[in-house]
């Protein structure tokens, strides 16, 4: 095994790049803000698997947190995170330092309509600009053949889809499903927000996408009926606070009368301080 290598200059990553491709190797990228778990331990094994070298970024990327939201106690820990990359085979580790990626004066952005006003995009209307910014530098830096983006984030995987699409990015966007705690949680670095009331009180997320799941699987396909059904089941406990469920068509992120097609139902739930996600894909 080749021992990892990690960087924190533009300029690094792209000669490695270069020797990379002048060898005809394939690239395989999996975007990060570190304090890694086995959610993006997934994604990276995906790329081992298709790629002959794996790039992970781990970059905590202020222009994607709105002013009230946990930039400055966003988790990390790169000693433990390169330690998880190194386990998986990923080649090289980009750490910039924020004035690596914004110099001064920096004031070009990547905004898209419609996907991004929608679910997450309503309370946290500027953090999909940051996403599509620091991605599509990410993309030039690194160039990669394929990227490998996670489900549990479905809005963000949507986005970036169709970034690359209107922008005509020669990058394929694999999407990979979410992986979950033993007893259901949806693995996320936020998870260490909770404290062990609320660790408890968070299972209240994936049971309920268990419900919606079943409810569908039995036939259900008015979206407001399913919606209500899982309002119901998430304001039975206490600590939980609604911030959205909705149905939405997996393409546009508009929302739909009918569960038919390719739909996500996707929430978001405060526990005590700490906003949660997950969601449930819909084929039919
Ligand atoms: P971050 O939250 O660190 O997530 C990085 C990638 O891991 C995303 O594609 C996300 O969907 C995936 N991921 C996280 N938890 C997962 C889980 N439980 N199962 C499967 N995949 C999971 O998403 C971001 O960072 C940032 O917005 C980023 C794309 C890096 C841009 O800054």
């Amino acid at each position: 095994m080749q021992q990892i290598q990690t960087v924190k200059t533009i300029a690094e990553v792209r000669k490695q790049i270069k020797e990379w491709r002048q060898q005809g190797l394939s690239i395989g990228f999996v975007p990060t803000m570190g304090y890694l778990h086995e959610g993006h331990g997934s994604l990276m094994e995906k790329a081992k698997e298709e790629c002959d070298r794996v790039v992970a970024s781990i970059f905590v990327n202020p222009m994607q947190f709105g002013a009230n939201e946990d930039l400055d106690c966003y988790p990390r820990d790169l000693e433990a995170d390169t330690r998880l990359c190194e386990s998986i085979g990923v080649d090289l580790i980009f750490h910039p330092e924020v004035e690596e990626m914004y110099a001064e004066g920096f004031c070009s952005f990547v905004d898209m309509d419609g996907l991004t006003q929608e679910l997450c995009g309503k309370s946290r209307p500027t953090h999909f600009r940051g996403v599509c910014t620091v991605v599509s530098k990410l993309f030039h830096i690194v160039m990669p053949d394929k990227a490998y983006f996670g489900q549990k984030d479905a809005q963000q995987l949507a986005v970036i889809r169709r970034m690359v699409k209107d922008l005509d990015m020669d990058i394929q966007i694999v999407g990979c499903p979410i992986i979950r705690e033993e007893d259901g949680l949806a693995k996320s670095s936020r998870n260490t927000y909770l404290n062990p009331e609320e660790r408890k009180a968070a299972l209240i997320l994936s049971q309920t996408i268990r419900l919606g799941e079943k409810l569908v699987g039995e036939g259900m396909r008015e979206t407001k009926t399913l919606v209500e059904a899982m309002k119901e089941n998430l304001s039975t406990e206490p600590l939980a606070r609604i911030d959205y469920v909705e149905a939405v068509s997996m393409d546009s992120m508009q929302k739909v009368e009918k569960l038919e097609g390719e739909i996500l139902v996707a929430m978001a739930v405060y526990i005590g301080k700490t906003r949660l996600i997950d969601n449930f894909m819909i084929r039919v």
